[in-house]
């Protein structure tokens, strides 16, 4: 039967890890797959994950099976990171929380969802998303559009196309945002966005759908979900999926949680015991340990600190990443303007350069990125941010 496969193509990001390792040369440069690194080069295990890894080891006494919802007090720590504790949708129980394998697995959750309640529905994703959101979301048969979003000449959002192409979606679509640290461009909503897409959402009864996977990497824990919590508020209903790889440095252990916002305890209720079944019959349960470590460090006021600690020093660092990467940029091409990195938000810019370009800079200079001109940031080190930056000067 395996004989009439044919090959198909790597993932565009996953494919670029594997050509990354197999680069024996010294100066190599990987600004591929959206993890991390730290000025040593290295993703590494945080202080906080170290410590709740421990005690977990100590104090773990069974290794039986959890639930196909996950475990609940890791889906409450979630929800009260996500929204806020005071937020009112949690005090109504407006709130239930399936976790998912990875952040991946919730926005496939999400996507099974919106399937089962209303198969009819289009979920419209922005222009560009992650690469891995079309096959992922489209999977389950869902059928996805696009919507206006990003400004190459600005580096920013395209604010009045995109509204008013959502402002022209039927009633009963549902509408992908990114949370912050927009994948693949930097270029996030302002408030303002957020409140103008609030009013439309509402006026054309759409579903919000926010995808919050860099969560405290962009402005802050509470700046990154402003808008989660704004229309958990104002809105009768919202999905969120969340991950706690990036902001738990937890990559390969895959914890992430889908949160469901309904208008009553009751609908949730509904919702989830929907999301339980799916869940059951595409794994069973998701892996525990992830949601484990992330658990001990919620409850527990010192890891958090700890974390929240780490955290922060990962973002000042990619801000500053940012600041150098524009002044190097400016100084090897200095008839480009790329200072719009630093105005974007998250690990990921768009250079704007041409594949062809980016295929030189990795065959000539062994700089790694995904053909779109995407770049990690935080794959930077502050001793090689001048070589890259004339690389790309040779390579425009
Ligand atoms: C990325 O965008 O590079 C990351 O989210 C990793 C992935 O799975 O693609």
């Amino acid at each position: 039967m395996f004989e009439r496969l044919e090959r198909v193509p790597d993932d565009p990001i996953l494919g670029l890890m594997a050509a990354y390792r197999a680069d024996s040369s010294p100066s190599k440069v990987d600004l591929g797959v959206g993890v991390y690194r730290d000025q040593r080069g290295e993703t590494p295990v945080l202080e906080a994950v170290r410590a709740a890894e421990r005690a977990l080891l100590e104090g773990q006494t069974t290794k039986s099976y959890v639930a196909p919802a996950g475990n609940p007090a890791f889906n409450q720590a979630m929800e009260r990171l996500t929204f806020g504790s005071a937020h009112p949708a949690l005090a109504a129980g407006r709130v239930r929380t399936i976790q998912g394998v990875g952040g991946c697995g919730a926005l496939r959750l999400g996507a099974e969802l919106i399937r089962t309640a209303s198969p009819d529905s289009v979920l419209y994703v922005s222009t560009p998303t992650w690469a891995n959101h079309v096959p992922l979301l489209s999977g389950c048969g869902l059928v996805l559009e696009r919507y206006p979003y990003y400004d190459p000449a600005s580096g920013g959002v395209r604010a009045e196309a995109m509204l008013s192409a959502i402002d022209a979606l039927p009633a009963g679509s549902a509408l992908l945002l990114h949370a912050s640290c927009h994948n693949p461009t930097g270029a996030d909503l302002s408030e303002s966005h957020w409140r103008s897409i609030l009013e439309i959402v509402r006026r054309r009864r759409l579903l919000p759908f926010i995808d919050m996977a860099y969560q405290g990497l962009g402005s802050g824990i509470e700046e990154d979900a402003f808008g989660i919590r704004l229309f958990a508020a104002e809105l009768p209903e919202l999905l969120v999926a969340v991950s706690c790889s990036k902001n738990f440095g937890l990559y390969r252990e895959r914890a992430g949680a889908l949160h469901i916002v309904s208008e009553s305890a009751q609908a949730s209720q509904a919702a989830l015991s929907h999301q339980v079944r799916i869940a059951r019959r595409l794994y069973s349960m998701p892996p525990d340990h992830g949601a484990a470590i992330v658990n001990r460090i919620l409850s527990d006021e010192t890891l958090s600190a700890t974390w929240r600690r780490e955290l922060e020093e990962m973002r000042r660092r990619i801000v500053a990443l940012r600041q150098q990467l524009v002044r190097a940029l400016a100084e090897a091409c200095p008839r480009s303007d790329f200072g719009f990195i630093a105005t974007q938000r998250g690990m990921f810019s768009f250079l704007g350069i041409t594949p062809e370009q980016v295929r030189a800079l990795r065959a000539e200079h062994h700089v790694y990125m995904t053909e779109d001109s995407r770049i990690n940031v935080a794959g930077l080190r502050s001793e090689n941010v001048e070589y890259f930056a004339r690389a790309v000067a040779q390579v425009v």
